[in-house]
């Protein structure tokens, strides 16, 4: 049996009762703010995510969906360069019939072996130097070694060579060649064709900056946006945390002009928020707020953050070590039980505020205080994704156990600019719609709309009857389950049963001759004979 993928899951009825009942609160609270909904690709280039949301994240590093697109296999591609080109490679010599068979039995397009002189050369064509080719490569290797040609020259190792695309030039120059420090030969040819990785969107909201940038939205002034849709991470499946998971964002985003940079947006984006939740029932949430600063005080905190980790980093863990030096606001990410004590003595951020930032969101909390939307400072908030400027938040649930952050988001001012487009800073959040899901009070059942009434043919030809009047029916918005005409009587009721309807309405000759319908309430068993132009009001009123 095949069985839906890891972390992925399908969701069915009656339990897509309860996500239609999320969007459709979404799309009325979203109505009355003045958003407007966006809907982007699924799939976008890999490097829009590297810039936005930035190389040193988890999401970036280690989570992420990427592929090569292309109109043929690109491994093809590489072996046909070597194909041209390994007569360029020293004398090549006629292979020995054994170290042929063995070339053959690799029957894959991504491997070969050449014999350079008396050394056997197997090349292993990759799309890139990682773990998985030089698995292969291995293992071609000790497949060589059990080779009766191989065994007869025990001395002779054969050579290794990785072949790769080389990503900084995908058209022109001369291969470059180095060895890993495993001994491995590796290649880096520059092919013709379009190599840019394509990458299953993590989240949306580089999506939207780019295509504010694209369609040059900015012009129509302030933009407030939202979507719904699937995004994708590599993530370890568990209880809320899924490898594609539904989100529910919103982003306000316009040119400086427009008055996107106000401290209003920000408070408004999280009142809106709190009435979303409330509306959903959703209680007990904790609203948690900081201010990570802008591109002026960041590498001012980043220094102090360096300088603070510099006599203790070599104890932490390797993610942290390397963080320490790319990106050492990342430290914060870290889960890493043994290396909290050494974060929770960090600096942060809100002593390195410049006065802008801090004014800004003094003002952010003022206007949230106001409106009375309830919140806490959080100052280790720093969130997963590099873009953030000044406001950060999370909205946490008790309820929902290690995955608590049931929606999370912040501003992103210098987003836009980093991805190449006009400054425009917006503000804006993502829910986890798994989550919020998880955090009803509703049950499924209670949210299904049962059949007002299932319409049970009786008896040869009575399909074609049974089929005009629950059509009638269905125009005066009634939920009709039809039967057939094949059904016996009484397993036409156990249908109406299964399927939860209020009544039963047959359908045989007799009624049709006389134009009125026997009609059973099966909750109250009562069963009366009404005219058809009575029915739908009948219905409706009991
Ligand atoms: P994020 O914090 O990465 O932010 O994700 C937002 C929310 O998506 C999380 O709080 C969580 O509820 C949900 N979520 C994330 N990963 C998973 C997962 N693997 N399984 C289930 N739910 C998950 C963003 O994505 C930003 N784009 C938010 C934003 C919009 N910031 C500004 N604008």
């Amino acid at each position: 049996m095949i069985r839906a993928v890891r972390g992925t899951r399908d969701l069915y009825p009656p339990d897509t009762a309860l996500w239609n009942f999320v969007e459709a609160a979404v799309r009325d609270v979203f109505r009355a703010y003045n958003f407007h909904e966006i809907r982007t690709p699924i799939f976008e280039e890999t490097s829009l995510f590297a810039r936005g949301v930035g190389e040193e994240t988890d999401i970036v590093s280690k989570e992420m969906y990427t592929w090569f697109d292309g109109d043929q296999p690109k491994e093809q591609l590489l072996r046909a360069w070597w194909v041209r080109n390994r007569a360029l490679r020293k004398q090549g010599q006629g292979c020995d019939p054994n170290q042929v068979e063995f070339g053959r039995q690799l029957g894959t397009d991504s491997a070969d072996i050449y014999i350079e002189g008396a050394t056997p050369n197997i090349i292993v064509f990759a799309m890139q130097d990682d773990a998985s080719a030089r698995a292969v490569l291995r293992s071609l290797e000790s497949g060589w070694k059990s080779m009766p040609a191989a065994r007869a020259a025990p001395n002779v190792e054969p050579k290794l060579t990785l072949l790769i695309p080389d990503r900084q030039r995908s058209k022109t120059g001369d291969p470059r060649i180095s060895t890993l420090p495993d001994g491995i030969e590796l290649i880096e040819i520059p092919i013709a064709g379009d190599l840019r990785p394509l990458t299953l969107r993590p989240e949306n909201t580089a999506g939207v900056v780019r295509a504010y940038i694209e369609h040059k939205l900015g012009d129509r002034g302030l933009q407030k946006l939202y979507y719904i849709g699937p995004q994708f991470r590599r993530e370890r499946p568990q209880k809320g945390r899924y490898r594609q998971f539904y989100q529910i964002g919103a982003e306000v985003i316009g040119p400086p002009a427009t008055g996107s940079e106000s401290p209003a947006r920000d408070a408004e984006v999280l009142e809106m928020l709190a009435t979303l939740l409330d509306r959903l029932g959703i209680e007990g949430w904790t609203l948690e707020l900081n201010s990570v600063g802008c591109a002026k005080d960041r590498p001012v905190f980043n220094e102090a953050l360096r300088q603070a980790l510099a006599g203790q980093v070599d104890k932490m863990c390797a993610d942290c070590q390397r963080r320490a030096f790319t990106n050492p606001l990342r430290v914060f990410d870290c889960k890493v039980p043994e290396d909290q004590p050494i974060i929770e003595k960090l600096p942060r951020m809100s002593q390195f505020l410049d006065e802008d930032c801090r004014r800004h969101f003094t003002a952010v909390q003022e206007i949230l205080t106001a409106t009375g939307v309830p919140f806490v400072l959080n100052d280790r908030l720093v969130r997963g994704l590099d873009y953030y400027t000044k406001t950060a938040f999370e909205f946490t649930h008790g309820s929902l156990g290690a995955q608590n952050a049931i929606l999370g988001g912040g501003r992103y001012d210098g987003l836009s600019e980093a991805l190449g487009g006009p400054p425009a800073p917006g503000i804006g959040f993502a829910i986890g719609e798994d989550r919020v899901v998880l955090s009803l009070k509703e049950s499924a059942e209670s949210l299904v709309r049962k059949p007002d009434v299932y319409v049970a043919p009786l008896g040869a030809g009575m399909n074609r009857e049974a089929a005009k009047l629950a059509r009638e029916l269905r125009r005066h918005d009634l939920v009709v389950e039809l039967g057939e005409e094949g059904f016996r009587l009484k397993k036409s009721f156990e249908a109406a049963d299964r399927v939860g309807a209020r009544y039963i309405l047959i359908v045989g000759e007799n009624e049709v001759k006389a134009d009125g319908f026997a009609l059973k309430n099966l909750t109250s068993g009562e069963q009366v004979s009404v005219p058809r132009a009575e029915l739908a009001q009948k219905i409706q009123t009991h």
